[in-house]
C-alpha cells in the first residue's frame, strides 16, 4: 500500500488532537454549493463540501462529475474540501452498488476525500471492500472514510422506536470490531454509530422534522480507546447541543449535516429560489455557529498562525 498520508487526512488529525471538528454540509441540489461555501468564507470556519450516492440518485445532485465540477467553480481553499459521502456495497434499498467504479472514479478525479460505506454488510466482508477502496484512494493521495455499525434512517420502512433503539444500544459500533476494522483495512476515518440517526430520505418523509438524538458518549469514549483513527459523526442534524460539543471533546472530528440545509432549501426552490439559496446561507450560518460553535475554525488549516 502507498505511503501518501493524504493532506486532509492531517487536518482531520489535528482536528481530534485539538478537539475540535470539521463539518461536512451535503449539496442534494447543486445550486446549494454556492451559499454553503460563502456561508463557511463568512464565519470563517473549515469546512468540507459533500455529496453522497443517494443524493444523485434521490436528489438532483447529478453525479460525481457534475459535483466535482461544480465545486471548481464555487470553491475556496482557504475554507473547503471536497468529500464524496457514503457511496454504499450495498444501497439503502438493498441493491448491490458498483462502488469501486463510483469510489475509484471520484479519487482520480481529485476529490480530497472519499467514503466506502459497506456498513450493511458482515464484518469480513466490509473490510475486504473498504481495504480494496483504501488500496486504490491511497495511491491517488485521498483520504478514506468507512463506517461501522448502523447510523439508521435512510431505509424507507419504518425505524424502531427511538428510545429503545439508544437504550438498547442496538447497531451501535463494537469497539473490538472498531479496532480490528481500522487496524485491518488501513481506513483513515472511521464512522460511528453511538446514537445518531440519519434525516429521512424517503419521499414520504424527507420533509419531516428530525427528532432529537442524544449520544452515548460512554461507548463513544470506548471507541478512541479501540482506535487513533479520527471518529465521523454522521446525522448531525437535530442532535442535542449539549451531546454534540460533548462528544467532540471526546474524539469526534467531523460532522456531517444535510437535513439542516436541505429542508429550509427545498421549502422554497420552486416557489422562490433565490430566498432559497438565502435559506441555505442562513442554515448554513446557524449550524456553524450556533449549533456546532465552529465559528473561527479555520485556523485549524494553519496551526502555526492560531491564536490558542
Ligand atoms: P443529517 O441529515 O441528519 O444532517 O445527516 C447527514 C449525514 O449524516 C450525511 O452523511
Amino acid at each position: 500500500m502507498s505511503t501518501t498520508v493524504p493532506a486532509i487526512h492531517q487536518v482531520m488529525v489535528r482536528a481530534q488532537e485539538t478537539r475540535t471538528a470539521i463539518p461536512g454540509f451535503n449539496i442534494p441540489y447543486l445550486p446549494m454549493m454556492a451559499p454553503v461555501v460563502r456561508a463557511l468564507r463568512d464565519t470563517r470556519c473549515f469546512g468540507l463540501i459533500m455529496a453522497a450516492r443517494l443524493e444523485w440518485e434521490k436528489f438532483a445532485a447529478g453525479g460525481v462529475e457534475p459535483v466535482y465540477e461544480t465545486y471548481q467553480q464555487t470553491k475556496d481553499e482557504r475554507f473547503t474540501r471536497l468529500h464524496l459521502d457514503h457511496v454504499p456495497v450495498i444501497d439503502e434499498d438493498n441493491l448491490p452498488v458498483d462502488y469501486e467504479t463510483i469510489l475509484g472514479g471520484a479519487a482520480a478525479l481529485g476529490y480530497d476525500s472519499i467514503m466506502v460505506d459497506g456498513s450493511r454488510l458482515p464484518l469480513t466482508e466490509n473490510i475486504a471492500a473498504t481495504r480494496r477502496i483504501v488500496e486504490t484512494a491511497h495511491k491517488c493521495g485521498v483520504a478514506v472514510e468507512a463506517e461501522l455499525g448502523a447510523v439508521m434512517g435512510h431505509e424507507s420502512g419504518p425505524m424502531p422506536p427511538y428510545e429503545e433503539l439508544f437504550a438498547s444500544g442496538q447497531g451501535f459500533t463494537d469497539p473490538d470490531e472498531a479496532r480490528r476494522f481500522v487496524a485491518e483495512t488501513g481506513v483513515d476515518w472511521l464512522s460511528v454509530a453511538i446514537g445518531s440517526v440519519h434525516g429521512a430520505i424517503s419521499a414520504t418523509a424527507r420533509r419531516e422534522k428530525k427528532l432529537e438524538a442524544r449520544l452515548s458518549i460512554e461507548r463513544l469514549d470506548a471507541l478512541r480507546n479501540a482506535t487513533d483513527a479520527p471518529l465521523v459523526l454522521h446525522g448531525g442534524t437535530g442532535i442535542k447541543k449539549a451531546c454534540v460539543l460533548e462528544a467532540v471533546q471526546h474524539g469526534i472530528a467531523k460532522i456531517n449535516v444535510a437535513t439542516a440545509i436541505r429542508q429550509p432549501y427545498e421549502a422554497l426552490m420552486e416557489t422562490a429560489p433565490q430566498q432559497a439559496l438565502q435559506a441555505v446561507y442562513d442554515a448554513t450560518v446557524a449550524v456553524v455557529r450556533d449549533d456546532l460553535e465552529l465559528m473561527n475554525s479555520v485556523d485549524i488549516l494553519n496551526p502555526g498562525e492560531a491564536s490558542a
